[in-house]
């Protein structure tokens, strides 16, 4: 008999704990995750194991997975209300990785672009690890049997190498019963917020490893640095139009007012009628006013927590005991399906 059950509406996310968070992350991720937290049954995971596909990506892999789960909490995921581990304490992910490695095909992998993207001309060079991290992605999602999965743009192919696993499971393991074992996993992509630009150059992601500190706003940055920072940000000299259609071209414009929209909870169009007509000059002391509001009890919270580590290590440590007793039984039931059983 298999003993895992799977809810209606399960969410699981991942986020890595590499470097320094920005606002892009918040707004694109960790702000959605808090949202559904309200309504479903939601696990999110800091997934170290995932930054170790790069190598020298981990000079202090405890830090940087503690500032990433003090930024999570911070921003107001509440572990009384959803379940927050890292992903090393759950060994249950690397085994169902290895089972999904036997049922993704090169081929499928060969087709992901990120890999494309960070392995660059040197692809010889890139870890076997860095390859396969969609399947051990899979493997995040499924071990838990979720259903819904908040990403950015940028994950929706690993997704549906997601599904595609997951559809070959059901066909090739578990035909002999008519109800499949996996629902195909679906992504959630929300807001305004899905791609926050560079603020020095609106055609390419506010990221983490750009070199230029100007280009985005961190999460630990005070209010003197996020007021430079917007009043540097590029912009152009025409005013703000009153239609979305006159952003056209405008890509450095139109990334200030979704960054604007999404911090107010409003749409583009809202923000357009708001400001229609103004300056740039006038509309940058608007919105970094709105970040400063949003973003520092944000920073506050996260400094006290950084200062309190065992209080971030307690809900790591029970968020990851709840992770394991799921992850146990789907798990164990997959094995089963596959012919592991052994002790039954
Ligand atoms: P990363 O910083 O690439 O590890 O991404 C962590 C999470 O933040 C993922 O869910 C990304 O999709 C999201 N994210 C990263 N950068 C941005 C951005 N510039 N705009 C919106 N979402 C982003
Ligand atoms: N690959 C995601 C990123 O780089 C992080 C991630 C790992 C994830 N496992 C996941 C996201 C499972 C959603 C679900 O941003």
């Amino acid at each position: 008999m298999l003993k895992s059950k799977q809810p209606k509406r399960r969410i699981f996310s991942g986020i890595q704990p590499t470097g320094n968070l920005h606002i892009g992350n918040y707004l694109g991720a960790i702000k959605n995750w808090i949202n559904l937290q309200e309504e479903d049954d939601c696990i999110f995971s800091i997934v170290d194991l995932h930054a170790m596909t790069v190598p020298n990506n981990l000079p202090d892999i405890k830090n940087s997975t503690l500032e990433v789960a003090a930024a999570v909490i911070a921003a107001g995921i509440d572990p009384k209300k959803s379940i927050l581990f890292n992903q090393s304490s759950v060994p249950q992910h690397t085994e169902l990785a290895w089972i999904f490695n036997c049922i993704a095909r090169i081929g499928w992998l060969n087709r992901m672009t990120q890999f494309k993207e960070k392995a660059g001309k040197k692809k010889d060079n890139a870890t076997v690890g860095l390859f396969s991290y969609p399947v051990l992605m899979a493997a995040d999602i499924l071990l838990y049997r979720a259903t819904h999965v908040p990403v950015g743009e940028d994950q929706k192919q690993h997704l549906e190498l997601t599904r595609d696993i997951a559809s070959s499971f059901n066909t090739n393991f578990y035909k002999s019963l008519n109800k499949d074992f996996f629902r195909l996993p679906e992504p959630i992509i929300l807001g305004p917020a899905k791609r926050i630009m560079s603020l020095k150059d609106g055609k390419s992601k506010m990221s983490k490893s750009d070199i230029s500190e100007g280009s985005r706003i961190n999460l630990m940055d005070d209010r003197d640095i996020i007021y430079s920072k917007i009043k540097r940000a590029k912009t152009d000299q025409y005013p703000i139009p009153d239609t979305i259609d006159e952003l056209d071209n405008r890509a450095e414009a139109l990334n200030l007012i979704n960054i604007y929209a999404s911090f107010s909870n409003k749409s583009v169009n809202e923000i357009l009628h708001q400001f229609s007509g103004k300056g740039f000059s006038e509309f940058k002391g608007s919105l970094s006013d709105l970040i400063i509001n949003n973003v520092s009890p944000i920073t506050k919270e996260m400094k006290h927590l950084m200062n309190n580590k065992d209080e971030i290590l307690k809900i790591l440590i029970n968020g990851s005991i709840k992770a394991q007793k799921i992850a146990n039984e789907v798990l164990t039931d997959i094995k089963k399906i596959i012919g592991f059983n052994f002790k039954d």
